[in-house]
């Protein structure tokens, strides 16, 4: 098949290229960057992918430069591009002005690999170093106010750079570009779901030799494709499914989970309520990766009993897990990745068995729109193949804990947050509660920005891009959809505790009968609710609304919710007990993640 390799200098976005050109029907393959020149030349193009590191440091991970002469077609994106120019005698200098997030690129000169695009378009940046001189042969084709060599080639040898990412789908016209590059490539476009599914039955089949696969089910997308494509290349009675109840799920989630599966006609589910044994094992526990580590060792705990309980014998089994490709990069699974977080199937114990080989991940290599295109190709109904992700630790990440220690926010920040937020007209204070962000291909753990004044859309989006751009400790910013003029806000003791599972359960189910009373279920992408470790005057805990558009979680943008939604949220939240102010997450995915931690 004619391939596309994308070199991994570890960017966030790597596998994402690799899905988009999988997208666009040709075959893609991720291989490491410091690949030799002569294992290239089998390929139809190359990509060189994003990074966390600098072209400027000596640390940077190893790439032959031999890739550069073999006459094949190179797209270099955002490290890759600098890299390029770095290699083929240009100049890369650290940025004076970091661009985080949408911009604006005027194209200057015509291009192949620019075909069908207009003089100026929106794209997506996330760097701080830039190109500032080109290397030989190569002309400007694009620059934005802040990145001179936002895009440059050089035609005859069909090499391209692109410090903007036009993998992501806040890049509207990104797919045109890469289909501009395909064609340059002359690849012949056979890559499709049937291709995937004939490959992946095989590997499964490979994989288990003998062996049958115990899966768990959490009823999210990932896991019931999984369980479903294990089922149809195994046959039912290989497969063991298992549905541990965790006390983090969503109202009466674990009995929907049974009954939805049983209405699709799979008897091989089992359900274990494990509620007491992780809330004890999650008691007085602060730390977000510790609380991580602890639910995701806690399954594999009450997964080993299941299966004594089950009489299974662990030998003649293999794990099965829905792992799908962003909890691998983002737990750092690939050689030059940064770690974003853990994700909970990507933990100690579970990584003791993936390196024996104990561990079946079926999906591990897709993003949730090719799960979802999977799961409609196996004849899955729609109200589970469209349903909102849900992370595996459940409610746990969405639950923000503090053991009520002093928390200084720094002086400078605030001043700088409020100098900016009051250019735009806004009130702000510095939240003191941190949560995780993702700049540049680097994870933060930064404060939020509460904004308080008008409710102007664009304005917000400003300012929130201003602030996340210009303060260096903040990394999200939040607006207060039910705050006081200038309200105060106390940080109390707070822990996974049936109590405060009981308040944002209910504010959950609220915000989803809210989406699917209006129709826009289907619009917004996933909609996380945060309950914070702060409480407002009057005592109640303050909680986070967090709707995003997305397409495969790895970028993502506020979604705007109508006006009656809101109203009707903020309405219906006065019945629930305890719950206090409500912050409207106003920020990009770069710089804020989804999920706050
Ligand atoms: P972030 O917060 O990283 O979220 O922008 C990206 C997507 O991943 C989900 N998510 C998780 N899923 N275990 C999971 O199974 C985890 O630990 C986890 N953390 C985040 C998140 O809901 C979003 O869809």
């Amino acid at each position: 098949m004619d391939t596309i390799a994308i070199l991994d200098f570890g960017g966030q976005y790597t596998h994402l290229i690799a899905n988009r050109i999988r997208r666009l029907g040709v075959y893609s393959e991720i291989v490491a960057s410091d690949s030799a020149a002569s294992q290239c030349s089998r390929f139809k193009g190359i990509i060189l992918s994003g990074s966390p590191h600098s072209v400027l440091h000596a640390d940077r991970p190893g790439f032959d430069a031999g890739i550069l002469a073999l006459g094949i077609p190179v797209l270099g994106l955002c490290y890759g591009h600098q890299l390029m120019a770095q290699c083929l005698g240009g100049k890369v200098v650290a940025g004076k002005y970091r661009e985080y997030g949408i911009a604006q690129i005027d194209f200057v000169k015509e291009s192949p690999l620019l075909k069908g695009l207009s003089a100026r378009e929106q794209i997506w940046m996330s760097h701080g170093d830039a190109v500032d001189v080109l290397p030989p042969g190569f002309a400007v084709l694009g620059s934005t106010s802040g990145c001179k060599a936002a895009a440059m080639g050089n035609e005859a040898t069909r090499m391209y750079g692109l410090q903007f990412h036009p993998e992501v789908t806040h890049t509207p016209k990104g797919m045109t570009i890469l289909d501009n590059f395909i064609n340059l490539c002359a690849c012949s476009r056979d890559w499709n779901t049937g291709t995937f599914l004939r490959e992946m039955g095989e590997t499964i089949r490979r994989k288990c030799g003998a062996r049958k696969v115990f899966l768990l089910v959490s009823g999210g997308v990932d896991s019931t494709v999984a369980f479903t494509l294990l089922n149809k290349v195994l046959g039912e009675s290989n497969v063991v499914g298992l549905h541990i109840d965790n006390g983090l799920m969503r109202h009466e989630e674990s009995g929907a989970v049974l009954g939805s599966m049983k209405a699709n006609g799979f008897n091989n589910l089992h359900i274990v309520d494990a509620t007491e044994e992780f809330l004890s094992a999650l008691h007085h526990v602060a730390d977000p990766e510790q609380k991580r580590r602890i639910i995701g060792t806690v399954f594999i705990r009450v997964q080993e009993k299941a299966l004594a309980d089950l009489g299974l014998n662990p030998a003649e089994w293999i794990l099965g897990q829905g792992t799908i490709y962003p909890d691998t990069i983002e737990s750092a699974g690939t050689k030059h990745a940064e770690r974003i977080k853990t994700h909970h199937n990507r933990v100690a114990a579970v990584m003791e068995l993936l390196e024996k080989g104990e561990i079946v991940e079926p999906l591990a290599l897709l993003y949730k729109d090719e799960v979802r295109a999977l799961g409609t190709a196996l004849g899955l109904p729609d109200a589970l193949v469209w349903r909102h992700p849900f992370p595996g630790p459940g409610l746990g990440v969405r639950l923000l804990c503090s053991d009520g220690g002093e928390f200084a926010v720094d002086k400078d920040t605030a001043g700088a947050v409020s100098a900016l937020a009051g250019k735009a007209g806004y009130a702000a204070q510095v939240l003191p509660v941190r949560s995780v962000g993702v700049q540049g291909d680097s994870r933060t753990y930064a404060h939020p920005a509460l904004v308080i004044g008008e409710q102007n859309w664009d304005r917000l989006e400003e300012t929130s891009t201003a602030i996340t751009n210009g303060v260096r400790g903040v990394n999200r910013v939040v607006y207060g959809l039910r705050a006081g003029k200038s309200p105060s806000y106390r940080r109390v003791e707070a822990y996974v505790s049936k109590e405060r599972l009981a308040v944002l359960r209910a504010f959950d189910n609220l915000v989803t009968r809210a989406l699917a009373r209006s129709g826009e279920y289907g619009i917004v992408w996933q909609m996380p609710v945060v309950l914070l470790p702060l409480v407002n005057e009057a005592g109640r805990q303050c909680a986070v609304l967090r709707p995003i558009l997305s397409q495969e979680a790895m970028t993502a943008k506020f979604a705007r919710l109508t006006d009656e939604t809101l109203a009707f949220i903020l309405d219906e939240s006065r019945k629930i007990d305890g719950l206090g102010d409500i912050f409207y997450d106003v920020t990009h995915k770069p710089p804020g993640t989804i999920e706050w931690e």
